[in-house]
């Protein structure tokens, strides 16, 4: 089929490339020139595993362009997606204007019947506007040409968009018109596999399905974190107490790691986003509020932890940190944790020696040149004359560290550790101050 996909970002990327793969002729089209000319070449704005070779070979193959031009990319798809960014605006609402403007695009050159699909993460209430926006263009254009807008959320997670798009455990489509239901069957056959996973639905509930997905796990982190915190002061370790409840068949082992708080670019934007939606037609949303609010307040625990050990004057002390980018194999460091640790620790006067497999370029263009900030070659060289070492993110080579050659090079064996990446028990037969989340030196019972 031939589809057109507005919005070269992560969602329209990976949507694309994995689209092309299976067969379909697809056109991307976006507003960045450099952007656009880079992908002709090869290269690949973002990082994220598979990617790379996916999008070269299919537009080896022919499958796969990518242009500026927004009227060839009307003209050629039946289907067209629209993928670009809803940034947060001032009071954390989605701005819409990329999402309208695509609309106004669309309806300004399209001279047949268009399927326009919402991909983008778009409060609820989105395609009506769309749809205003369109039927708005084609009257001024004299023009009646019919067309129809649908819902169809991506549910992708960074590090893993590639296989999450490849083999979907949901495919959300909200629509009002049954006959687009068949053009939408041929379109995602190819990973549809096993058994239907088409979930078809009113336009509305597609829109507030992805809300609600992204809202209840961010839940599942902060309501973890929350027990963290319970633990600490009450004497428990959290890590028995997650696979105590994750036993429990209907709260599942999946999602409930406590830790230093969650980041990325759709958990905070999306929970804010459903809290000014709520707030916007009078309801107060005090669980999504509270969800909010433990995350922040977590982002801190590891500088309390450290100021717990140091006491308040860390000034001049310097600080390894394994962890950049806010979760595993991505070079993301939007909301990262990393991010306000570094922050604080800067404004105590802390000097941070920073490693990340990844994300070190994406931490240079946030924080240019800072004396404060070392961006170190290896996690080792991180840790050299370092008074401690902080873990903000679970990349797997963390995992298994020489331990003997950390205590050698830290001036002192203390580790604050974000992910739980050790057993405390035996961090401290190997010698170490080990402070987890919930566990470790940080229990303080209180009773
Ligand atoms: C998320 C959703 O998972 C995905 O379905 C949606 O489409 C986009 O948002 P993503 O932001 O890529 O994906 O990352 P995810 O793997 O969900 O992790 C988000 C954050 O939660 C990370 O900072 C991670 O460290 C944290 N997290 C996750 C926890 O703190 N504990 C957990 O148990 C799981």
């Amino acid at each position: 089929m031939k589809v057109t996909v507005f919005g070269i970002g992560y969602v329209g990327l990976v949507q694309a490339a994995v689209l092309a793969e299976v067969g379909h002729d697809v056109m991307c089209i976006d507003v960045d020139e450099k952007k656009v000319e880079n992908l002709k070449k090869g290269n690949i704005p973002i990082f994220e595993p598979g990617l790379t070779p996916l999008v070269q070979q299919n537009y080896a193959a022919g499958r796969l362009h990518f242009t500026t031009d927004a009227q060839a990319g009307v003209a050629h798809g039946t289907i067209q997606f629209i993928a670009v960014g809803t940034p947060p605006d001032e009071d954390g609402s989605a701005d819409l204007k990329y999402v309208t403007a695509v609309a106004r695009t669309i309806a300004e050159y399209m001279t047949d019947r268009k399927v326009v699909i919402d991909k983008s993460t778009v409060p609820v209430g989105t395609a009506d506007k769309v749809r205003e926006v369109m039927a708005e263009t084609l009257q001024k254009r004299g023009s009646a040409i019919p067309f129809d807008v649908v819902s169809n959320p991506e549910f992708l997670k960074e590090g893993a968009a590639v296989a999450d798009c490849m083999r979907p455990e949901r495919i959300v489509i909200g629509t009002d018109n049954k006959e687009v239901i068949e053009p939408l069957r041929e379109l995602y056959e190819p990973f549809n596999r096993n058994h239907d996973r088409m979930i078809l639905m009113d336009i509305r509930s597609a829109e507030l399905t992805k809300y609600a997905a992204n809202c209840m796990l961010a839940t599942k982190i902060s309501f973890m974190n929350e027990i963290s915190n319970l633990a600490e002061m009450l004497g428990a370790d959290i890590e028995k107490v997650r696979q105590g409840i994750g036993s429990d068949s209907r709260i599942g082992y999946h999602f409930i790691y406590p830790g230093c708080g969650y980041g990325g670019s759709c958990f905070p934007k999306d929970v804010q986003a459903l809290i000014r939606t709520a707030e916007h037609i009078g309801y107060q949303p005090k669980l999504l509020q509270a969800v909010e609010q433990v995350n922040a307040q977590q982002k801190y625990k590891l500088t309390e932890f450290i100021k717990q050990h140091f006491g308040h004057d860390v000034k001049g002390k310097t600080f390894a940190l394994w962890g950049l980018a806010f979760k595993p194999n991505t070079d993301d460091m939007r909301e990262a944790s990393s991010r306000v640790l570094m922050e604080t620790l800067w404004e105590l006067g802390a000097v941070v020696q920073a490693y990340d497999p990844e994300a070190m370029n994406e931490a240079q263009r946030i924080y240019g040149q800072r004396t404060d900030l070392k961006l170190m070659g290896t996690k080792e060289a991180a840790l050299q004359d370092a008074d401690a070492l902080v873990i903000c993110t679970e990349w797997q080579n963390f995992r298994a560290p020489d331990f003997d050659v950390m205590k050698k090079v830290l001036k002192q064996p203390v580790i604050f550790d974000g992910r739980n990446l050790f057993d405390p028990e035996r961090m401290q037969a190997r010698g170490f101050t080990y402070y987890g989340i919930g566990r470790g030196a940080s229990i303080k019972p209180v009773i």
